[in-house]
């Protein structure tokens, strides 16, 4: 049985189906503090805060696979640095102590970007480089990955962890992230209107399209054991943007979209992270690749937000 934490947010919403689809809707239960609809697959409340909550749950439910999605992110997490702490730090811990005592035998957990800092090298960044983040969600993350390494090396409990770059998708909105501004601004073009932009013009960073990232984790839980060789902390990417050269791509197809930029404290927090990243561990060590270039991850999202707020999207232009 696999539990998913964190299944209400914006990977946990699309990845639960996901991993129904591939292994049966019996066979996955999610959790999180608040429900959203699961579409019939069985939802539990579950603060990964609270360890004697998640000993009852994967006891009772027999759980042998555990994807650890609860967190709390950059922006945030800055805004409320204890609670990142709670959530991101004894959250992990707890999963990964209930998972070694109830022989769970294997636990995905999705790291960031945000495990990086401004002494990281800027671009092309490997797995394995200066990670001396300055946010708590980059520093309990950063702990997440060790923690994982060490849980395996220690006491043979299979943790596997990548970090994603920010993820674009149209089901679940985003809205703790420094990244979210390459959601929201899709919202905004579809309805056009102005966009106020908290990220400065020229500010690059990794990203990548929901499809592609869901693949990529599910990929990973499935990879042969002994053929990990890093195990924790994987780059994972897909392209690089700036908030200037998304609006152009945009613009191209929904020419009155207008944007401004009005930078706030989640530029600072972005400045600190790389703009590129070396996914090559990943490609070599479990085949990870995309599919989605960006811009077809433009016209999906656009065609997708379209439908879904009733508007007609770009064919109607
Ligand atoms: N999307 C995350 C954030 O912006 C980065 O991993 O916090």
């Amino acid at each position: 049985m696999i539990l998913v934490t964190g299944s209400s947010g914006q990977i946990g919403t699309e990845l639960v189906p996901y991993l129904a689809e591939k292994y049966g809707k019996k066979n996955v239960i999610a959790s999180d503090i608040v429900q959203r609809d699961t579409g019939g697959i069985k939802f539990i409340t579950l603060d990964v805060s609270n360890r004697d909550e998640i000993d009852r749950a994967v006891e009772k439910y027999s759980i042998d696979a555990i994807f650890h999605l609860a967190g709390i992110l950059s922006a945030k997490g800055e805004k409320d640095p204890a609670l990142a702490y709670k959530v991101n730090m004894n959250g992990t811990y707890n999963i990964l102590e209930a998972a070694k005592q109830h022989r769970v035998e294997k636990v995905v957990i999705p790291s960031t970007i945000g495990v990086f800092g401004p002494e990281t090298p800027k671009n092309k960044v490997p797995s394995i480089t200066i990670t001396r983040p300055r946010t708590m969600y980059g520093v309990t993350k950063i702990a997440a990955e060790l923690l994982g390494q060490y849980y395996y090396e220690k006491f043979g409990l299979d943790v596997r962890s990548l970090r994603y770059p920010g993820i674009i998708s149209y089901k679940a909105e985003p809205t703790a992230g420094t990244t979210d501004y390459a959601v929201e601004i899709f919202y905004y073009a579809v309805k056009r209107e102005k966009y106020k932009c908290y990220l400065a013009p020229n500010r690059a960073l990794p990203m990548m399209y929901m499809p592609d990232a869901l693949k990529a984790l599910v990929d990973l839980y499935e990879a042969d054991r002994d053929k990990l060789v890093l195990r924790n902390g994987y780059n994972v990417t897909a392209y690089t943007f700036t908030p200037s050269e998304l609006y152009s791509k945009i613009k191209e197809r929904i020419p009155e979209f207008e944007i401004e930029y009005k930078e706030d404290f989640r530029d600072k927090i972005a400045a600190t992270w790389p703009e590129s990243l070396d996914s090559s561990e990943a490609s070599n060590e479990w085949g990870f690749s995309i599919e989605y270039d960006l811009d077809r991850t433009i016209d999906d999202m656009i065609d997708h937000i379209s439908e879904k707020l009733g508007i007609e999207g770009k064919h109607a232009l």
